[in-house]
């Protein structure tokens, strides 16, 4: 069982969009696949139809023994999800002396080959709790000028969190976003962000897609919704990228 965090203390950057597509493909390739909603905002929750849910991911940290209880069914095969409540907000005054509150929740967990977490756009402690559970780190690069705005900070997070709290944790790759290949910006910057991360950066680039927008109001992954898009071809590489990457680690 491996476990990846789909992090980028920035918002907007595709995060969601990423962490529910990349597990739908991943689900459809024959894994079994739990995603796990950390941003209490819920929307990798509610991009796969669970909304207005009382109980989730706050309850399983507060006692992990319920986790087999609060993991719920997407609707797609193969894919489950611990989905975010709106008081997972507070949980981080509680999880801010307490960075393995996610690690012992994922000693629950069983029967999965992958654990994919979505994470909140900050770098508080809901985000220092999945760096320190994850396997591995995937994040996603909007492809816009400010692209590597912040990422230091990142960064250092990741190497403070290697040096104690999760020795084994590593950068799996970054994923371009949002491409718009139009124009020149979005060429340079992904000259800009290979270059500044050389082979991390996947082959895939996600373009600009509505498709991928208007998936989540439907309440289904772009592999259900429009399998034909642009944006489902992106992610169906993705995921095949970030299986080979999984499989050396
Ligand atoms: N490749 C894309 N093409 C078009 N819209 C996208 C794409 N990726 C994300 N979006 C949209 O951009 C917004 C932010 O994406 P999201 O995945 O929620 O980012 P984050 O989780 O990092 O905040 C959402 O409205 C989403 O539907
Ligand atoms: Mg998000």
């Amino acid at each position: 069982m491996k476990i990846l965090g789909v992090v980028n203390q920035k918002g907007g950057v595709g995060k969601t969009t990423t962490a529910i597509n990349l597990a739908a493909y991943l689900a459809a390739g024959g894994r079994r696949v739990l995603l796990l909603d950390m941003d209490p905002q819920g929307n990798a929750s509610s991009g796969l139809g669970l909304r207005g849910q009382e109980r989730g991911l706050y309850e399983a940290l507060d006692d992990p023994g319920r986790v087999p209880e609060l993991i719920q069914p997407s609707g797609q095969p193969g894919l489950d999800v611990l989905p975010a409540t709106p008081d997972l907000a507070g949980a981080g005054v509680e999880l801010a002396g307490d960075p393995q509150a996610l690690t012992r929740l994922l000693g629950q967990v069983e029967g999965y080959d992958l654990i994919l977490i979505d994470a909140p756009p900050s770098l508080g402690p809901l985000t220092v709790n999945v760096l320190a559970a994850a396997d591995a780190l995937l994040i996603p690069l909007q492809a816009e000028y400010f692209a590597l705005e912040g990422l230091a900070g990142l960064m250092e997070t990741v190497e403070r969190v290697r040096g104690g709290l999760n020795p084994r944790l590593r950068v799996l790759g970054v994923a371009i976003t949002m491409f718009d290949g139009r124009t020149n910006l979005g060429q340079e910057v992904e000259t800009m962000v290979r270059q500044h991360f050389g082979e991390l950066v996947f082959w895939s680039v996600v373009p600009r897609n509505v498709r991928l927008s208007e998936a989540p109001s439907f309440a289904k992954p772009i592999n259900a919704f429009a399998p034909l898009s642009s944006g489902a071809a992106a992610y169906k590489r993705l995921a095949e990228e970030v299986m080979q990457r999984v499989e050396k680690i």
